[in-house]
């Protein structure tokens, strides 16, 4: 007898009428047709299975912060920093720890169950570290929330702060951090890049700095993240977060940076929401996008996700954990309007994020967690444009949150019998 039995499933690769079998909360068969008796049984109606939304960059200690202790009046990025240096004294690990909790509470009922979260390192108390070590142990058994040391300040700017990164390593904290364009100089901004790189490749721990979060085409830290991920053998582990400056640089720079990139495997992650958001904020028009290069990183061969990165704190005002919502933006902003250029950006927020957050048993193939997400669509496309409603989560096989098909009821004037419709 199978613990779940999901049948009639469309999933993210075309296959229709496909049946998932899950016994131990892991997928034990995915076959088309399949009938066995269950103790549940789940009749997809033809809609999308898919595996879980993968937020590849996010920052879970500044969430939900908005307004604290004010709003960013100008909406850049460099009054964000100033206003979040402005909340740190003002955080308590209760109050922080409540705030990533109600988060991930968002996040599961969106079908999101795993997120890279940076976390500020420059405080030498550690607080928002030692929070969210708590909240990453307390929440799973329904989200894989993994870490970033983050030294927001600068790792070489901010005293202490390379000292506390090593420190929060130890506390348990998975990845190497980093933010090069906003160290005192270009030089120096180098130099984090290499110290951070050597302590990832000492202790055999993934990176993942934000790079070249600027809109100065000469901010080109990013050259240096794959020299030193070759340097020191790091290929597949490192990733670059933002690389924004990519958007202006020149085009003959690019051609040779995007193999470069390639060569070394270090992937992407583009921010859409919030890259459309703070980039730009120095021109008068035309206004630049000041989102990377995306399906030119793509076809070079470069993983690229793209990320939520904030959601109502010192640097935006919106979000809800939709990774969908995500999508749709990043597709909008790549001009990715193609049907493959929309999977591929489908992709960005599942598979392609999976793979740089190197989680384990992800995807819907026999042996992978029963981990998967039944979406009110018919395919991936169509989740994107109506960012779909999450009708079912499941985690190890198990159902973790459920919402109501969209519907809306109609009552037209000679336009008797249309009740209702989806979308
Ligand atoms: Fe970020």
């Amino acid at each position: 007898m199978l613990d779940l039995l999901v049948t009639n499933a469309t999933l993210p690769d075309g296959r229709t009428g496909m049946s998932v079998a899950v016994q131990a909360g892991r997928i034990a068969e995915v076959t088309a047709g399949l009938r066995a008796p269950a103790h549940e049984l789940l009749d997809a109606q033809g809609q999308l299975l898919s595996p879980p939304f993968v937020d590849a960059h996010f920052h879970m200690d500044a969430t939900l912060s908005y307004g604290q202790p004010r709003v960013n009046a100008s909406g850049t990025l460099l009054e964000g920093i100033a206003l979040w240096g402005e909340l740190k004294p003002l955080l308590t690990h209760e109050a922080l720890a409540l705030r990533a909790l109600t988060y991930c509470d968002w996040a599961v009922a969106k079908g999101l169950l795993a997120i890279r979260s940076h976390v500020d390192v420059c405080d030498a108390s550690l607080l928002a570290v030692r929070a969210l070590l708590d909240v990453k142990k307390q929440v799973a058994p329904y989200l894989d929330l993994q870490l970033v040391a983050f030294p927001q300040d600068g790792a070489l700017r901010s005293p202490g702060a390379l000292d506390n990164l090593r420190r929060a390593l130890d506390l348990g904290v998975d990845v190497v951090g980093g933010i090069p364009h906003f160290e005192r100089t270009m030089a120096e901004g180098a130099a984090s890049v290499r110290q951070l790189c050597e302590i990832a490749a000492e202790r055999g721990l993934l990176v993942d700095m934000h790079c070249d979060e600027s809109d100065d085409p000469l901010s080109r830290h990013i050259e240096t993240l794959a020299l030193e991920t070759q340097r020191l053998g790091l290929q597949g582990r490192v990733t670059g977060s933002h690389l924004t400056s990519m958007h202006s640089m020149d085009n003959d720079y690019v051609s040779k940076l995007i193999p470069l990139i390639a060569e070394s495997g270090v992937s992407a992650v583009a921010n859409p929401l919030i890259n459309i958001t703070l980039q730009g904020r120095h021109d008068s028009y035309p206004k630049r996008r000041g989102m990377t290069r995306v399906p030119e990183l793509m076809a070079a061969g470069v993983t690229v996700a793209f990320g939520h990165d904030c959601v109502m704190d010192p640097w935006y005002s919106l979000g809800s954990a939709d990774l969908l919502e995500v999508a749709h933006m990043g597709l909008h902003v790549a001009q990715m309007t193609s049907q493959a250029g929309m999977r591929q950006c489908f992709d960005a927020v599942t598979v392609n994020a999976a793979h740089i957050l190197h989680l384990d048993g992800y995807g819907l193939e026999a042996g992978c967690h029963a981990d998967f997400v039944l979406l009110q669509a018919r395919d991936a496309v169509e989740a994107i444009r109506l960012r779909a409603t999450r009708l079912a989560v499941y985690r190890r096989g198990r159902r973790v949150a459920s919402s109501p098909a969209a519907t809306a009821t109609l009552n037209l004037p000679g336009r008797p019998g249309r009740t209702a419709f989806q979308g």
